[in-house]
């Protein structure tokens, strides 16, 4: 069996700073009721001339040079997003021109918050079967493009980012070791896009039980299927929905809040870029090396769920304890 991982590592979020005191301007909302119910402080938004596909770009340009891997090199694309520029071509069909690819094939992937993690699983499969050797991964949305800013219990919660992932072979000892998927499609109606405006529709106190209980259970499951106990685990990566949800989560892990990743006060809910962008920003700080053991779990609109148990990083070289 072989070992699959992630080789290299790439993000990018819009300069634009959209900040809750901001949101204070254009809604009748407060900084104090969106910091306490979600613990989102401020979120990034893309300008109008950058679309999904150009966020895209730049984490998966940032993504293959992080992992060592040539462009000819790259066997299949796939693009988690909900929000790509066009219905098609899709933005992974984007991406392999605009980074100059073989014509290899690419596609987009639809499981809204959980996307990343569909994507991983899907391009795992691939690199195990031994079809495809080096898979692009990437979690890219624009929300802001489909948020309704006249709706305060919903526009305050979103923002614009992008994450990508080369995936491929790693040693023994590396890599994915478990993994779960779900969805649960009678749960639709609570978070969907409107086939009349086009706009983001919610009903928050259903995703809010559903992902507190999803979260938690599927969090527990893939550690379990590992062989590790909630000790193993060196960091939960949980979807940056709500620090409520990530929270409730956590509990459920037994953890205590160092190890957990947090970045929703800076970034809001960037939906399927929110696990790529946390696990960069763990890296970045230290909190994540090689060698240590992940849970990366998340949940979204379908409704869907997935989570990941892990070892990040590709071999014993790059361990250093
Ligand atoms: N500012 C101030 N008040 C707000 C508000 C805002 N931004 N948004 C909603 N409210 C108000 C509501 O109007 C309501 O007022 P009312 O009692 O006078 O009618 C009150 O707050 C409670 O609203 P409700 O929607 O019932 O609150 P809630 O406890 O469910 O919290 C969320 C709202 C959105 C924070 C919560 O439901 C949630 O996080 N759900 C999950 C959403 C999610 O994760 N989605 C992404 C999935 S990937």
């Amino acid at each position: 069996m072989k070992n699959v991982g992630v080789l290299g590592l790439g993000t990018y979020v819009p300069d634009k700073v959209f900040t809750n005191f901001d949101f204070e301007k254009i809604l009748d909302t407060s900084d104090e009721w969106i910091t306490e119910m979600t613990g989102i402080k401020e979120r990034r938004f893309a300008e109008d001339d950058m679309d999904t596909s150009d966020m895209a770009v730049i984490a998966a340009e940032r993504a293959l040079e992080d992992s060592g891997v040539g462009k000819e090199d790259i066997d299949l694309v796939i693009v988690a997003t909900s929000t790509g520029d066009h219905r098609f071509p899709a933005v992974a069909n984007i991406l392999q021109d605009r980074l100059g690819l073989n014509n290899v094939p690419s596609m987009d992937q639809l499981a809204a918050c959980t996307g990343f993690i569909y994507s991983m699983i899907t391009a795992s499969q691939f690199i195990q079967a031994g079809t495809y050797k080096n898979v692009l991964v990437v979690g890219v949305d624009k929300l802001s493009k489909i948020a309704d800013f006249t709706d305060r219990s919903t526009a305050v919660l979103f923002g614009d980012g992008a994450g990508a992932a080369v995936m491929g072979e790693v040693d023994e000892g590396f890599g994915i070791r478990s993994f779960e998927l779900g969805s649960k499609g009678s749960g639709g109606q609570y978070l969907y896009d409107d086939k009349d405006d086009g706009k983001l529709r919610m009903n928050g106190r259903e995703v809010f039980k559903f992902a507190v209980r999803q979260m938690g259970e599927s969090s527990v499951n893939v550690t379990e299927k590992a062989g590790f106990t909630n000790e193993d685990i060196d960091m939960l990566v949980p979807h940056q929905a709500n620090i409520r949800i990530m929270d409730a989560a956590r509990e459920r892990m037994k953890m205590p809040k160092e190890r957990m990743s947090s970045t929703i006060d800076k970034y809001g809910n960037t939906s399927a870029a929110s696990i790529p962008l946390s696990i960069h920003h763990e890296l970045k700080n230290g909190k994540i090396k090689a060698g240590d053991n992940l849970v990366l779990v998340g949940f979204g609109g379908g409704l869907t769920w997935g989570a990941i148990c892990l070892t990040w990083g590709k071999n014993k070289e790059e361990t250093h304890d």
